[in-house]
């Protein structure tokens, strides 16, 4: 992957980032919370919310990962604009092309992610939320120092009938854990 870059996702990376998360959605109904047959209707006007200052200013920025020009990877970070809840980040979409997995992308794209929150004034920390059980999402949080502060059962409901439980993670934002 030497040609790989990250970087933030600008208006032309549309159509691939809708692409790779329809995609992702198809195959890993578990891990996301939005359904695939809603969100493939989508326009691709639409996903303009996930660029910097989309969604009446909640977007932080959503990264990409380019290998050679193919967009394998995406993380969108959001913060809301209310004052008292403004010190609080949150990670979403979270996502690796099935080709590009276990080669430290998605380590990459969080600790971008986070060197640009820890850059950011104000912010004082980030969670996220992911599906108890993905071994490889919590894993990759884990080793970036987020903690599990709550469960929330019942969480999603999937069309087989299984109800999964999303657990809830924190990490502050300050000097990264010593490895
Ligand atoms: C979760 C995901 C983003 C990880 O991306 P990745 O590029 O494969 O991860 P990395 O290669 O950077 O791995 C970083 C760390 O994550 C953990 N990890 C990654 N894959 C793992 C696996 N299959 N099993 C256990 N831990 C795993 C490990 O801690 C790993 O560190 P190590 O290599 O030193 O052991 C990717 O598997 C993915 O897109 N999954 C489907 C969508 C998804 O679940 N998104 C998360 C929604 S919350």
């Amino acid at each position: 992957m030497d040609s790989l870059l990250i970087r933030p996702m600008v208006e032309p990376d549309l159509l691939a980032y809708k692409a790779l998360r329809d995609g992702m959605l198809a195959a890993h109904p578990e891990a996301f919370t939005s359904d695939a047959e809603t969100e493939i209707q989508r326009d691709l006007a639409s996903y303009r919310s996930r660029l910097t200052g989309g969604a009446n200013g909640t977007t932080l920025f959503t990264l990409v990962a380019l290998d050679g020009g193919r967009l394998v990877g995406a993380l969108t970070c959001e913060r809301e604009p209310r004052r008292k809840v403004q010190h609080t980040a949150h990670l979403v979409g979270m996502m690796v092309a099935a080709s590009h997995r276990g080669r430290g992308l998605g380590r990459a794209l969080l600790a971008e992610a986070l060197d640009r929150l820890q850059a950011t004034p104000g912010l004082a920390q980030v969670t996220l939320s992911v599906t108890a059980g993905n071994r490889a999402a919590i894993g990759l949080y884990e080793s970036q120092g987020f903690e599990r502060y709550g469960r929330l059962p019942d969480a999603i409901r999937l069309p087989d009938g299984r109800r999964l439980d999303k657990d809830l993670m924190v990490r502050r934002l300050g000097p990264a854990p010593r490895a």
